[in-house]
Formats: C-alpha cells, structure tokens, sequence
C-alpha cells in the first residue's frame, strides 16, 4: 500500500528522564496496542491520534471521554514514555499507543473502526523539495477514509498555510472522484493545547481547522 520510506522525523530526542524510563520499562505492556484484541472489542467508539507528541490531548480526550477507547500513534519515544507516565498517574485504562509510523500499521485495523481521527500540526516540511515527506498526501487520505466509520470525522489542525492549502487541494480533488465525504472549516471540537499549538500561538502564528467528515464508504 504505501511504499518504503515514510518517516523522517526523530524516534528519539534527549534520553528519558529516570521516573519515564521507570514508567516506560514497568507498564509498557499495559498499553502497547495487541491488534488482534482491540479489532475484537465490540460496541466502543474508536478514536485515533496520529502523531501524539507529548500526548496532551490524547491525554486529555480520554479523560474526558472515558467510555472512549483512544489509540495513539507515534514513532516518537520520548512521547510514548510520557504517556504512559501520565496515563499511568491519572489511572487511565483507555489508552492503547503504537510506536511505529501509521503507514506501516493502518492495514492492522479494520475498515470502518474509527469514530474520530486527529492530526494536529503534523511536520510541515516546509521546502518545497521536502512537501513529498508529508503525512497527509492522496494515498494516504484514500487509505485513512477507509478506516473511518460512516458520519466519523478527521480533524486537521496546523499553522502552516500551504500544508493546509495544499490538504484542501488534494480534498477537492478527492471530491471529484468520490462524492463519499464532505470538508468544513470551522473549529468544532474541543482540542487540548499541545506543544506546537502553543509554539505557533506565541508567535501569535495563525491556526488552521479542517474537518473531513466521512458520508458513505469509499469504493
Ligand atoms: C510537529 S510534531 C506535533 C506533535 C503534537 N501533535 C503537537 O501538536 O504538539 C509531529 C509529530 O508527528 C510524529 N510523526 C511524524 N511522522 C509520523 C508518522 N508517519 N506516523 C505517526 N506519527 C508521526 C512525530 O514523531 C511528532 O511527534
């Protein structure tokens, strides 16, 4: 489906502070995502994060929706130690993470699984010699849309303006083979300030919404 290399950002940034490392050690298994358990767990709403970071608002959403089953993926180690830490303190037992790129495990879930699905400021890569390195591109909107249930939405938020321009772009176009989702720009759903909400709002940087509502399946 996606082809070799799609991950070019860092799987670790300075080493984990010695409680993450504890934590990380001790109850990884508790949250390490097992495919073949979550794909048969009935009658939950699903939701995905791609791309978590330091997991504030993964952290945050399954607080607050806690009937709520919440998937977070990241290669990023340093987030995966400091979600477990927090969802381990908070005694929070909806939380599954995936270490590894989202193109190398999407195939594992099933079609129609997920209710809700946040991107929020995923790498800009901001050369235009380097917009091929983005996560959201045609085959991967093709692919995500698959995965997500009829009436569920994505949720895309970034403060870089071609990304966003260019997601809308590859949406239209979408739309023209496909008339099965619609897209709509408003900030709809409460999202926790992460990191790079809060880099980009110091420097007083526009921020950008989309939501792309799914309608019916994709053939
Ligand atoms: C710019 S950071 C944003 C982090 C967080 N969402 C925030 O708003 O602070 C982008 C994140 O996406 C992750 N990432 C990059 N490529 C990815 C991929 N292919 N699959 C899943 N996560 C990815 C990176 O490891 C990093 O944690």
């Amino acid at each position: 489906m996606f082809n070799k290399k799609f991950f070019y950002g860092r799987l670790k940034s300075r080493g984990l502070s010695k409680s993450k490392k504890f934590y990380y050690d001790n109850y990884k298994n508790n949250y390490l995502l097992d495919f073949e358990k979550i794909n048969l767990i009935k009658n939950k709403n699903f939701i995905l994060e791609i791309g978590f970071g330091l997991g504030e608002n993964l952290i945050f959403q399954s607080e607050k929706y806690n009937e709520d089953i919440f998937i977070g993926v990241d290669p990023f180690i340093n987030g995966i130690a400091n979600v477990i830490y927090e969802a381990k303190l908070k005694n929070l037992n909806n939380i599954y993470l995936v270490n590894s790129p989202i193109q190398s495990i999407l195939d594992k879930f099933k079609n129609n699984f997920f209710s809700k699905i946040f991107i929020l400021f995923p790498d800009p890569w901001m050369k235009k010699k380097h917009n091929k390195r983005r996560l959201i591109n045609n085959l991967f909107l093709k692919e995500i849309l698959k995965k997500m249930k009829i009436q569920s939405s994505l949720i895309f938020v970034t403060d870089d303006k071609n990304y966003f321009e260019n997601v809308i772009n590859l949406i239209i176009e979408l739309k023209v083979e496909k008339s099965s989702f619609h897209y709509s720009l408003d900030n709809r759903y409460e999202i926790k300030d992460t990191k790079y909400f809060n880099k980009a709002s110091n420097l007083k940087k526009e921020i950008y919404f989309l939501n792309l509502d799914k309608l019916k399946n994709v053939t």
